[in-house]
C-alpha cells in the first residue's frame, strides 16, 4: 500500500482564495482587514517568517504592517506599543514574532495582546476558549492540521488520535481540537514509556516533536492518517519532518509531505484568523 498525500500547498491555495473573496466583501463594506506584525531583533529565520506573513497577507488583500525594533528594545516599550495597537480600531490582528530577546518575558508580552486581536491564538484566554469550546482564535498550526483532516473527509468520532508532542502552540491545542471532534485522544511526549505501542493503535497520528524519524513505518497501523508537523534538516541540509516519510508512506493510508504539507497550512490559517478578527470587529 502506498499512502495518498495530503497536499498542503493545494489546500492552502484554496483557503487563500476563500480569504481573498471574504476580504473583498469586507472591503466593500468599508473595512480593511489589517494585521500588525512586530519583530524584535535580527534573528534571520524570524525575518524570513515575518516577510512571508506580510507577502501572504498582501496577496490576499489583507493589510499587513511589519514593525521592526532593535534587540535592545525595552520590554516596557514593547508592551506600550502592543497596548496602542490594542486600542487602534484599524488594527484587527496583532502578532509578536517569537522568539523574543532573552531580557523579555514572552508570556507577559503575549498576555498583553488583546484576546480579540490574538490571531496567533497564543493568549491564555485563547487557550481557555479552545478548551471550553468558546469562540476564540485557534493556533494556526493545529487549525491547519484540522483543515487537512477535514479535506480527506475523515470522521474523527471514536477514532484513536495520538498526538506526539505537548507544546502549548501545537501538541496541546491539537489534542483539544481532535477531542472537540469526538476522537479518543492520547498525548505522548518525552516521558512516554512505549511510544510505538501507542502509535500502533492510532487511526490518526500527529507528530509534533521537532526531531527527525520520531515516527517510522514499524510504528504505524496500516491505513492510518499521519500528519507531520516537524520542520527539521537532514544530514544533507534538506528540509524534512518528524516522520520517516519514505518508510511511513508504504504503510499509512494518508500522509502529509514536508515540505508542502503543514507549513503552508499554518501560513494560510493566520490569514483566516486575521480575516475572522476583522469580521468579528465589523459585526
Ligand atoms: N515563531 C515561529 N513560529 C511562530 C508563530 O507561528 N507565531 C509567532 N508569533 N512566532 C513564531
Amino acid at each position: 500500500m502506498t499512502a495518498q498525500l495530503i497536499d498542503g500547498n493545494a489546500l492552502a491555495r484554496r483557503i487563500r482564495a476563500e480569504v481573498s473573496g471574504r476580504t473583498q466583501a469586507l472591503k466593500a463594506r468599508g473595512v480593511q482587514p489589517a494585521l500588525s506584525i512586530i519583530l524584535v531583533g535580527d534573528d534571520p529565520a524570524s525575518q524570513v517568517y515575518t516577510r512571508h506573513k506580510v507577502n501572504d497577507s498582501t496577496e490576499t488583500g489583507l493589510k499587513a504592517t511589519l514593525e521592526t525594533y532593535p534587540a535592545d528594545l525595552s520590554e516596557s516599550a514593547l508592551l506600550d506599543r502592543i497596548r496602542a495597537l490594542n486600542a487602534d480600531p484599524q488594527v484587527h490582528g496583532i502578532l509578536v514574532q517569537l522568539p523574543l530577546p532573552k531580557h523579555m518575558d514572552a508570556s507577559k508580552v503575549i498576555e498583553t495582546i488583546s484576546p480579540a486581536k490574538d490571531v496567533d491564538g497564543f493568549h491564555v484566554a485563547s487557550a481557555g476558549a479552545l478548551v471550553t469550546g468558546q469562540p476564540g482564535f485557534w493556533p494556526c498550526t493545529p487549525y491547519g492540521c484540522m483543515k487537512m483532516l477535514e479535506s480527506i473527509g475523515i470522521d474523527l468520532r471514536g477514532k484513536h488520535a495520538v498526538v506526539i508532542g505537548r507544546s502549548n502552540i501545537v501538541g496541546k491545542p491539537m489534542a483539544q481540537l481532535l477531542l472537540q471532534k469526538n476522537a479518543t485522544v492520547t498525548i505522548c511526549h518525552s516521558a512516554t514509556r512505549d511510544l510505538k505501542a501507542m502509535t500502533l493503535q492510532a487511526d490518526v497520528v500527529v507528530a509534533a516533536v521537532g526531531k527527525r524519524n520520531v515516527l517510522t513505518a514499524d510504528m504505524v497501523k496500516p491505513g492510518a492518517v499521519v500528519i507531520d508537523v516537524g520542520m527539521n534538516r537532514n544530514d544533507e541540509g534538506k528540509l524534512c519532518g518528524d516522520v520517516d516519510f519514505e518508510g511511513v508512506r508504504q504503510v499509512a493510508g494518508w500522509v502529509t509531505p514536508v515540505p508542502g504539507g503543514v507549513g503552508p497550512m499554518t501560513r494560510a490559517m493566520l490569514l483566516v484568523n486575521t480575516l475572522e478578527a476583522a469580521e468579528r470587529a465589523a459585526r
